[in-house]
Parts: C-alpha cells; sequence; structure tokens
C-alpha cells in the first residue's frame, strides 16, 4: 500500500501549459477517478504519475519519496490502457508472464503468480487461447491481469472499459472494485463518464482544463458542489439552473428573484451572498416535485415531453418561458406533453452559485 501525491504538477506541450499546477494527496488504499470532459488532462497527469510523460514543473511522491526522475518501470506502478495493447501472436498465459520474464524472476514465481491472477480474475480456463479468441470484457481482465502479476504499489487505469458494449462496462466496473476490495492497493483510474466515478471511487477529482475544480467523495461532490462547473457535471440528469438575484434578506429568509418572475425564499443561515447579487440557483430533477396548487408552487413548469420509466417518470420541459428543466417524479404521471404545472422545491436541497465567481454560496459549517 502506498499515498500518491502530487505537488504543484505542471505540464506544457510546445508553449503551451495543459496542466496547470495540480496538488493532489492520495491516501494509501484509496480508490481516486479522476473525471472531466475530454481534453481536460486526464491521462496527461496519469501519464505524469506512470513516468511515461516527462514532469514539466512539480513534483510525483510515492510513500513520501520523490520518484519525478526515477524510470517508469522503477517506480513500483503498473497501467490499463483503454486499448489493452495484448500481444496477439502470444497465448494469455504468454502475456501474462511476458513482463516478469523480462524481470528475471524464476519460473516457479511466474508460474505462481499467473496462477493467482488467473484464479482472481476467472480466465483461467483462457490460459492457451490467443487474444484474437477473447471476447472484448475477456481481453480487458487479461489486460488486468497482467497488471495483476507485477504486484504493483499502485495501479493505474486510463478509460480502461471505454472499448465495451453499455453491460459489459457495468459487470467490470464491479469487477474492477471487487479487485480494489481484495488486494486493497492504492488505485487510480480516469474517466470521462461521471456515473463510473459516482459507482466506482472512494474520492473523485474533477478535472477542468488543466486543474482539480475538487476533490471529494462522490456524495461530498453531489450534496455539496463548490462551484456551477462540479455542479453541472456530478449527478444525472444534470442539475437544473436558473439564473436571478438575490432579492431581499433577512435573519431568517433570504428571497431570490428568478428568470419568469418566480420568487424562492430560502433559509438565510444556509446562503451567503449580498443583495442584488446575480445568482444561478440550482435543483436536481429529483429534489423537485408537483405541487397541489398554485399557491404551495415555487415555479410553473411547461412540459414539452414525457418519459415513463414504470418506476419513475421524468418530464422535460422549461421554466420562464425558455430555461430547460427536468423534473423526476416517482411512480407513474398522468401529466402529458403541453401541460403546465406548479412545480415545488425542496429548499433544503437547493444550490446557489455567485453567477460572478461562479462558487457556491452555501455556508458549510
Ligand atoms: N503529445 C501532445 N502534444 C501536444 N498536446 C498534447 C499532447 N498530448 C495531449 N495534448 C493536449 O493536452 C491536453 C490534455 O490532453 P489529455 O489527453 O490529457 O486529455 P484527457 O482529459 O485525457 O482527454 P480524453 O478524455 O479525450 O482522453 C489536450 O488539450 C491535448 O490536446
Ligand atoms: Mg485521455
Amino acid at each position: 500500500m502506498a499515498t500518491l501525491e502530487l505537488k504543484q504538477i505542471r505540464k506544457t506541450y510546445d508553449d503551451t501549459e495543459v496542466i496547470h499546477g495540480v496538488d493532489l494527496l492520495i491516501e494509501s488504499g484509496e480508490f481516486c477517478v479522476f473525471v472531466g470532459p475530454s481534453g481536460c488532462g486526464k491521462s496527461t497527469l496519469l501519464r505524469m504519475i506512470a513516468g511515461l510523460e516527462d514532469i514539466t514543473a512539480g513534483d510525483v511522491e510515492i510513500e513520501g519519496e520523490v520518484v519525478s526522475q526515477v524510470p517508469a518501470a522503477q517506480r513500483g506502478l503498473a497501467m490499463v490502457f483503454q486499448s489493452y495493447a495484448l500481444y496477439p501472436h502470444m497465448t494469455v498465459r504468454q502475456n501474462l508472464s511476458f513482463g516478469l520474464e523480462n524481470l528475471r524472476m524464476s519460473k516457479e514465481e511466474i508460474d505462481s503468480r499467473v496462477a493467482e491472477a488467473a484464479r482472481m480474475l476467472q480466465i483461467e480456463e483462457l490460459l492457451q487461447r490467443r487474444p484474437g479468441q477473447l471476447s472484448g470484457g475477456q481481453r480487458q481482465r487479461v489486460a488486468i491481469g497482467r497488471t495483476v502479476v507485477r504486484e504493483p504499489k499502485v495501479f493505474l487505469f486510463d478509460e480502461p472499459l471505454s472499448n465495451l458494449d453499455a453491460e459489459l462496462r457495468v459487470a467490470m466496473r464491479g469487477e474492477i472494485a471487487a479487485l480494489h476490495q481484495r488486494l486493497g492497493n492504492t488505485m487510480v483510474y480516469v474517466t470521462h463518464d461521471q456515473v463510473e466515478a459516482m459507482t466506482m471511487a472512494d474520492k473523485i477529482a474533477v478535472m477542468r482544463a488543466g486543474i482539480i475544480e475538487q476533490y471529494g467523495s462522490p456524495l461530498d461532490l453531489y450534496n455539496f458542489p463548490a462551484n456551477l462547473f462540479v455542479a453541472g457535471f456530478i449527478g444525472s440528469p444534470r442539475m437544473n439552473f436558473i439564473s436571478g438575484t438575490i432579492a431581499s434578506r433577512t435573519d431568517k429568509t433570504v428571497t431570490l428573484a428568478l428568470v419568469g418572475d418566480h420568487r424562492v425564499s430560502l433559509d438565510a443561515k444556509r446562503f451567503g451572498g449580498d443583495v442584488g447579487e446575480e445568482i444561478e440557483m440550482g435543483v436536481r430533477a429529483n429534489h423537485l416535485e408537483i405541487a397541489k396548487s398554485d399557491k404551495d408552487a415555487d415555479l410553473r413548469f411547461e412540459v414539452n415531453a414525457v418519459e415513463q420509466l414504470g418506476g419513475e417518470t421524468y418530464l422535460y420541459g422549461t421554466v420562464g418561458g425558455a430555461v430547460p428543466f427536468t423534473v423526476n417524479v416517482q411512480g407513474q404521471s398522468k401529466i402529458a406533453a403541453g401541460d403546465t404545472v406548479p412545480v415545488k422545491l425542496s429548499a433544503e436541497l437547493v444550490h446557489v452559485f455567485s453567477k460572478r465567481s461562479t462558487l457556491s454560496l452555501l455556508q458549510t459549517a
């Protein structure tokens, strides 16, 4: 087990800085996921940890030791790539043992590690086959097996499941999580899929344009997004946003004036921000409900489309004329496209962000 620390890491390609001074401490045994949109620097950061990419400035430390200048093979890390990069002319057994033979390990030790990895990943029956004779999921397991046999201190994964179909991806997610449980190693996992991040991670680093926007547990990020970007990125369906201003404030309540002549009163203790400040209110689809009457309602919601899933219903439409909104109701709904319905929000679950800074105005005591 090993801690992994990044200290003011920067990366420049041809005069363009793509990683802007990242600090991060991953505790020993943690499963950390880097998530963010395409091009934000996830792979670059992972490859710098692995030693596959020069570090322009800053340091990588493993177990408190600076390894920035240590060659990849000696860092005690092993990486699984998106393309499995198996040797097509070798059997599964040879693919698993090849890297160990290069380390001049004894045959007994190699055989025992390969047998153990094959058992753990349930590929014992496939050891004599070649990669071309395997399914996508089986190939991915062999690729993971190749890192397992090396018994690395830290496992690195770069979008290992993105070539698999949806069903297999969910199954493999579970297998990697189970592998982490069994081995207890520190693991760093890159994905652009926030659902994958939410379901697998102990800690998530949400990245955008070469910086970490927020680092925390999945539920921390979901419940307390620090800024508009994280609020819009984490959680599915995407959080609804409606703009407005802080209209008034007393000791008890803060009142927001929102697009479409809507007014919403919230607990003043929960939010900072001055009267007159421009804000974005954020509320998740499952923190809204259809109100009994206009009197109880916070928003008028014009429904454009209805998705009946049986157990729950998604209503898609707009508020205030043109602001896109999604409402999730439990069970089956009689509401139809074209209806305008009163909607009530769970005031204690609402988010407010400063438009200028994009930061959350939530006061976390
Ligand atoms: N070898 C390179 N030379 C120049 N620019 C590069 C190089 N590799 C990556 N970049 C740039 O660095 C930035 C980060 O790229 P990176 O591959 O780390 O993104 P990513 O978050 O992994 O994206 P994706 O989700 O698409 O894999 C991008 O703007 C990319 O164009
Ligand atoms: Mg990438």
